[in-house]
């Protein structure tokens, strides 16, 4: 398994969704005696709340527990709870100090209440109620699909994209975006907002852009909304709730045309939905994964709407699935008539063809 710090914070890059075989085949229920609120369970979490111990010593504690009880990245799941309660982003973060001092009663109870939902396979991001994602702190909540760090790529590419655009095109634009504080700032639409990750990252960064968050689950379109709050950006978001399968003909009348399409879909094929990790199946949206039979029904749906969306040269940004690229120029050549050009793959982290570009032309 490989391990890279992102936004800080330590995930896994085994793979994107892959499920790792030390979860296959446990029991759906915690066996943990704290996990329940049986006598049993009072008597240890009473037990666990007078032991004397430490920041660090509560870290290889529940690290140890998190193993037996075959719970993934056991040692990033106690340290990622341990410091958000200690206030902390991350273990590291801390000051050798505040690992040393004795835990406080509260503190206890608080983090046994945190690390019994791990144990139960809930999400680290779930259970602490946030997580970082680039420069931002999103807060995080079931079923809305938890940002992965690959995703931190394809916001760069957004990004690097328009700086380092040659084509003599588009040099009134990218002058534009890189002087973004000028009088016509980019207008971004992101199909599949999620937590709003990608969405309030390019707002974050281009203080002058507005854009629109497009998701059919009102759960996500809520926490965009909140995140966006949190991130004093709401004035030049517009969510919206609607299904880019169905509601594409309302979509192109609310958003009028925009600079560039940015999306991180459901991509995974419907057969590959059963393999994934069991955090994934039990709590978040399957409908955020499945893609349908070759993952590519909303993708494709993003196509159809890109050239009655985009401005003239407009760009499609998507993350997809390793074998998608070649497909989608293949469905591209069989839909000339969808006025738009395949531009480019580009490769994530771990060496996979993840994110293409498109352009209407
Ligand atoms: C993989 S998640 C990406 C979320 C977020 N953009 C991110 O990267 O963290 C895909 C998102 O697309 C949304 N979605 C799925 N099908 C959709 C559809 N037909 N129309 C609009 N949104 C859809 C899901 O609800 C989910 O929030």
């Amino acid at each position: 398994m490989r391990w890279k710090v992102f936004s800080g914070r330590h995930v896994c890059l085994a793979s994107r969704f892959r499920a790792q075989s030390h979860c296959h085949g446990r029991s759906q229920h915690a066996t943990f005696h704290g996990a329940t609120s049986s006598t049993a369970s009072s008597r240890n979490l009473c037990q666990f709340v007078h032991e004397m111990m430490t920041g660090a010593t509560c870290v290889t504690h529940w690290q140890r527990i998190f193993e037996q009880k075959g719970i993934s990245e056991p040692q990033h799941s106690s340290e990622h709870i341990i410091s958000h309660v200690l206030g902390g982003k991350t273990i590291h973060s801390l000051a050798r100090e505040a690992l040393s001092r004795p835990l406080t009663a509260e503190q206890k109870q608080t983090i046994w209440n945190l690390c019994s939902q791990r144990l139960q396979h809930v999400p680290v991001q779930y259970v602490i109620e946030e997580w970082d994602f680039r420069d931002l702190t999103l807060k995080m909540k079931p079923p809305v699909f938890i940002p992965r760090p690959e995703t931190e790529e394809l916001v760069n590419l957004v990004l690097s994209e328009f700086t380092e655009e040659e084509d003599v095109l588009f040099s009134v634009e990218k002058t534009r975006w890189q002087n973004s504080q000028q009088a016509a700032p980019a207008l971004f639409l992101e199909i599949g907002c999620g937590s709003g990750a990608i969405v309030l990252s390019l707002l974050h960064v281009f203080k002058q852009s507005c854009a629109v968050a497009v998701d059919k689950s009102p759960e996500a379109v809520d926490l965009t909304r909140q995140n966006a709050e949190r991130l004093c950006v709401q004035h030049r978001l517009q969510e919206l709730q609607l299904d880019v399968l169905s509601d594409s003909q309302k979509l192109t009348w609310i958003c009028g045309s925009v600079d560039v399409i940015v999306s991180n879909p459901p991509y995974v094929f419907h057969e590959d939905m059963s393999g994934l990790m069991p955090e994934i199946l039990r709590y978040e949206d399957h409908d955020a994964l499945d893609g349908g039979a070759d993952g590519l029904d909303v993708i494709k749906a993003i196509l159809q709407l890109a050239p009655t969306v985009l401005k003239d040269h407009g760009k499609v940004f998507l993350e997809v699935d390793p074998r998608h690229p070649e497909m989608i120029q293949n469905w591209l050549q069989e839909h000339s008539s969808l006025r738009l050009t395949y531009r480019a793959t580009h490769w994530d982290f771990c060496g996979k063809p993840r994110f293409c570009v498109l352009q209407r032309s």
